[in-house]
Formats: structure tokens, sequence, C-alpha cells
């Protein structure tokens, strides 16, 4: 079977791990982690970087630090990941769960502006901006970079300015994606450095990885102070196991920091591999009536995390019998998201009900992705390529 995804991991990962269980510096105190962190800003171009656990808590972390909590709702996209929403919910907060466009899967500007515009009042006594349907205060936008192509960030910073709101990317499948602002490569900026912070994840089928892991980034000292001191259990300055206020262990181990450290040493090499592969998947199924194919905006570097193909009603069969197909010749796929509006947690909650998504439902019947990983072969690309196009009816 050729699997949806296999990590490859970089030179050094054993020469760094292998540092760490010599030295006996494995919990989160030893010194790979503010390597990697100090690196990790480095390459994005941001202030500071904090590691977590996970992508999720990396999420969690940043809308805890950013003060979010009952009451408040935040703007995210219905075709994303379930850790989106659960981040917003974590913190008593509810999402706000809007369509996405069908180019770049991604939250579709449009969508927010008219929400704001329409579904929005300014309650000057609260000083806050209302949603008119559910009465909670919008605090904040949580675009997501989907499947490596990032969103339409002109637009959607220029929305979070007008209606003072902030704004957190979720960049977790976009490690090295790029987005030019108005346009222009020589202004390019790394998603997931233009929000008021950033979140990433380095689960093992990530661009880079240390096995389970996450980072939050941010510009702002004072959001990345609090942030490590909610990540690690909000001791009281100058007195330690003295608590004031409730926080989290979101602590990533010397071990994951020191593979990941390894990995961002080769992150341009990973990158160049992400898009050699969708240029020979390009090439050779352009031409296949009733695929629609990742694409690249001209304001965007995609980094093709996962390679997403979208089965028209024109290729003859279904996205679910392709799949079956294709698992039947040795090729293993995975289906987009279920929405958020769908997932039965949010489905049978009354605010949720009026959610209309209908490109984000299309989607998630008609979209998938072929075999991504960093390891696949060009051998491999060339089978699942072939295998395709010999179910195709
Ligand atoms: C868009 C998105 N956000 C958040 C996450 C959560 O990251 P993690 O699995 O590291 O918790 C993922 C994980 O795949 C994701 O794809």
């Amino acid at each position: 079977m050729i699997p949806v995804n296999e990590p490859l991991l970089a030179r050094n990962t054993l020469k760094y791990v292998a540092d760490c269980v010599r030295t006996g510096w494995i919990s989160s105190a030893g010194s790979y982690i503010r390597k990697f962190e100090d690196e990790f800003a480095r390459y994005l171009g941001v202030k500071h970087a904090v590691t977590t656990t996970s992508g999720t808590t990396a999420l969690h972390l940043a809308l805890a630090v950013l003060g979010l909590g009952p009451g408040d709702e935040v703007i995210l996209p219905a075709q994303t990941m379930i850790a989106v929403p659960y981040a917003v919910s974590y913190t008593g907060a509810k999402p706000v769960i809007l369509d996405v466009e069908r180019d770049t899967f991604n939250l579709d500007p449009e969508k927010t502006r008219e929400f704001l515009e329409t579904g929005c009042r300014w309650d000057r006594r609260r000083k806050a901006l209302i949603n008119r349907a559910t009465g909670g205060r919008v605090r904040a936008i949580l675009p997501v970079h989907l499947y490596g192509h990032p969103c339409a960030m002109d637009e959607l910073l220029a929305l979070a300015e007008k209606y003072d709101l902030l704004v957190v990317e979720d960049a977790a499948e976009a490690h090295g994606a790029l987005y030019y602002p108005g346009g222009d490569p020589k202004k390019a900026r790394f998603c997931g450095s233009m929000g008021t912070m950033g979140c990433f994840s380095f689960y093992a089928n990530k661009i880079l990885t240390t096995g389970e892991g996450g980072m939050v980034v941010t510009d702002d000292d004072a959001l990345a102070e609090r942030a490590r001191r909610l990540k690690d259990l909000a001791h009281a300055p100058g007195r330690r196991f003295l608590h004031t206020e409730l926080a989290y262990n979101y602590r990533m181990t010397n071990v994951q920091a020191a593979i990941g450290l390894a990995q961002l040493e080769e992150i341009d090499r990973f990158i160049a591999l992400k898009q050699k592969m969708a240029a020979s998947y390009k090439r050779r199924l352009d031409h296949v009536a009733g695929l629609t194919l990742p694409m690249e905006k001209p304001w965007a570097r995609n980094v093709y995390w996962m390679y997403a193909v979208v089965v028209e009603d024109e290729f003859g069969m279904s996205r679910d019998a392709l799949a079956a197909a294709l698992k039947r010749a040795g090729v293993d796929t995975r289906t987009f998201f279920i929405p958020v509006h769908r997932q039965p947690l949010y489905a049978k909650d009354k605010a949720f009900r009026g959610v209309h998504c209908p490109v984000s439902d299309e989607l998630a019947e008609k979209g998938f992705y072929l075999p991504s990983g960093l390891a696949l072969k060009p051998a491999q690309i060339k089978a699942v390529s072939e295998a395709v196009k010999a179910v195709k009816p």
C-alpha cells in the first residue's frame, strides 16, 4: 500500500536526540527547546516562538493568552480540522462558522465581510462588536491555511483592522508557505507570522515534525511572556509553586525540540520536495477530465502539505468510489474534513442550526488527498497517477 504520509527524518536527528539522552536532558528543561524556538522565530521573521505539546494546545494557548472566554466568539472556517473549534470551545468562547472559497479551501473573506457587516452590530455601551443572532461578542478571526495554501490575508487583516478583531493564524499545515501582501513577492510573509499570534503543529505528518508538538509565535513581548507562563502552570513570579490563576502543562520535551531543530535545518529541502511532488502530480493528472487539482494563487507560495484533489461530477465516479478503487489498487487516500457544523458535537447546539456552508459541504463530499508524504518516491507518484487514470470510467 502506498501510504498517504510517511515522514522523512532529518540528517542530524539521531545526533541531537542522542545528545539529549547522553546528557540526561530529556524533560522540557534542556537547551534544545530554546534553540528550536529561537531558530523557528528567526526562520519566520517573528520576535518570539513558544513550544507546546501539539498544534491543538498551541491554538488553545494562543486563545487563552489573548483572554478569550465565555461570551466571546471567534470566526473560523467550516472546512477545517476539529482541533480548531475545539480550541475555541476549551476557552468557553463559541465558534462563528463561515464558509470557505472553492479554489483555496480557505476562509472566504467575502463571507467574513458579509457576516461582519450585516450579521453584527457595534454596541457603543459595551464597546463591543455583537453577533446579532447570538448576542455574543465577536473578538477574533482564526484563518486556517489549509493543505499548505495561504488564506487571503490582505482582505482578512483589513477586516480585522476595521472591526478591531484579533487574528490567530492556524499554520499547522503550512510551514514555509508564503503570502505576498499586495501581490508583491518582495514583501513575502510566512504563514503564521501575520496575525496577532500564529500556531503550528509538528505532528508526524507535518512538513516539519517533532513526532507530536506545536508552536505559538508572536511579535508581542507581553503575549509571548504570558504564553510561557500559561504553558508552564503559571508559577507566581519569584515564587515557584505559588499559583494565582488556572494554567496548563503544555511543555514540549527537549527530545522533541532536538528532532524539530534537526528538521528545521532542512526545511527548504522538505518544501522543495513537496513542490516537486505537486509538479509531478500536476504533469501527470492535469489533463484528466473531472479532477480539480490544487492551485497556487499569484499572491502565494503553496507548500502542498497534502495534494488535495476535488473529484468533480465530470470525473464519472464519486470521490468515495474512486478512493475505494484506489485502495484496491494499493493506494491510500484521505477524505477532506467533515465540516464543523456537521460534527454532531456542534450540530446538536442550537446556536449552529442556521449555519449554511454549501462550499464546505460540497468539498467534504468530493475532496480527498493523494499520497503526499516527504518520503514518497517519484515512482510512487507515477504509480498513484497511473492508478487514478486506470480506474477512471
Ligand atoms: C489545521 C489544523 N489545525 C490544528 C491541528 C492540530 O494539531 P495537532 O494534531 O498537533 O494537535 C491540525 C492537525 O493536523 C490541523 O491540521
